[in-house]
């Protein structure tokens, strides 16, 4: 068997030992005789593992009590719409901040159930910086953020601030469970699971409970928070192979040392690319310093003409999906949670040889 270095920015690599042991587990489950794919949602084994992957992850990012976590479906794309339907609680108002493609994304989908405002935007330096300081409107619904830009690599490294009573809501997709984050300072952090915690099929809300129970006239049942949270996401059938999935990868989580501990590796991965960057003459990043990801990395070549070559060279060193977002053209490498940090440094040794060879 071999694995090759997959750096795409989702579906992504999910960790080996997980998918050997759903591998493992694949025909007959835990002596259930059957695969968790079979299992009537109802039942008590998958009703169990429902509840353990919920007890996991409340433990992984220390979830206050008065708090809901929700498994649902329909991607973060389906949150741009199911946060207004639900939030904005008869206001008419929620403010937005704009960092790149998918807060511009959240928007523009938000737009069709409420007054948005923009709170901050980046443009102006064309989204390559994360604001600090918002604009809020005192009588607004709700602030919307993405917390880490997949296709800019733009990432927030500290929560920003908002009125105390003004529920701020964040995207964060694409470093969900990546460092530890104080769920407390949140309205409702959501994240589809298919980059850091799983496969797709699985968005995560967590929601304070308090928001919830008051949605605008015609949501959808499956939309409500307050309906799913009551029917512990099972108001109708929900992703069940993927919650198991994601089930194991909270448990891989917590044997690594929990989010602190990945974190640390996180830093160290992120820091062996942006140094390797930084001293090249060759490859930028063109992100500010300060709000860079760590999981999500952007970078050019002197020379758009040598892309190609660049990406053959990788995939022949097994490496695959270091191609740029078509928005912005160049090169990406995602490195999530289950990307060894042998697969940056394979990278980096490329990156060195390509440039010495053609800098
Ligand atoms: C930050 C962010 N938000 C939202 C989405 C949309 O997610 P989905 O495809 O699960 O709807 C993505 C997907 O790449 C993303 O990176």
């Amino acid at each position: 068997m071999s694995r090759i270095f997959n750096f795409s920015a989702g579906p992504a690599m999910l960790p080996a030992e997980v998918l050997a042991r759903a591998g493992d587990e694949m025909l007959d489950w835990r002596g259930s005789g059957m695969s968790v794919m079979e299992m009537s949602h109802r039942g008590k084994e998958f009703m169990g593992i429902a509840a353990e992957a919920e007890k996991d992850l409340r433990e992984l990012l220390m979830i206050p009590a008065g708090y809901k976590v929700l498994f649902l479906q329909g991607g973060a794309t389906l949150q741009f719409a199911q946060i207004p339907m639900n939030l904005l609680r008869g206001k008419g108002k929620a403010d937005y901040v704009v960092t790149g493609e998918w807060s511009k994304k959240a928007v523009k989908e938000a737009k069709q159930y409420c007054d948005v405002a923009i709170a901050a935007s980046a443009e102006d330096r064309n989204f390559t910086y994360a604001p600090k300081s918002f604009s809020v409107r005192k009588d607004t619904a709700y602030v919307h953020y993405c917390s880490n830009e997949t296709i800019g690599g733009v990432e927030y490294h500290a929560i920003p601030q908002v009125e105390k009573n003004i529920p701020l809501v964040a995207d964060a997709s694409s470093h969900f469970l990546s460092r530890p984050v104080d769920v407390s300072k949140f309205g409702l952090i959501y994240a589809g699971a298919q980059k850091n915690a799983g496969p797709a099929g699985l968005t995560f809300v967590i929601v304070r409970e308090d928001l919830t129970g008051q949605v605008a006239k015609g949501t959808p049942s499956v939309m409500d928070y307050k309906l799913q949270a009551d029917a512990d996401s099972m108001l109708n059938t929900p992703a069940s192979y993927s919650m198991y999935v994601a089930g194991l990868v909270f448990k891989w989580l917590k044997q690594l040392g929990g989010l602190a501990a990945v974190e640390k590796l996180n830093i160290e991965k992120a820091r062996l690319l942006y140094d390797f960057l930084d001293a090249s003459e060759f490859f930028q990043n063109p992100v500010a310093k300060e709000d860079r990801s760590r999981m999500n990395i952007p970078f050019t070549l002197k020379d758009a003409k040598l892309d190609e070559a660049f990406l053959k060279g990788a995939t022949e060193r097994g490496m695959v999906q270091l191609k740029g977002h078509r928005s912005v053209g160049g090169m990406r490498a995602s490195i999530y949670n289950a990307m060894p940090i042998e697969g940056v440094r394979t990278l980096v040794e490329y990156m060195r040889e390509f440039e010495k060879k053609h800098g």
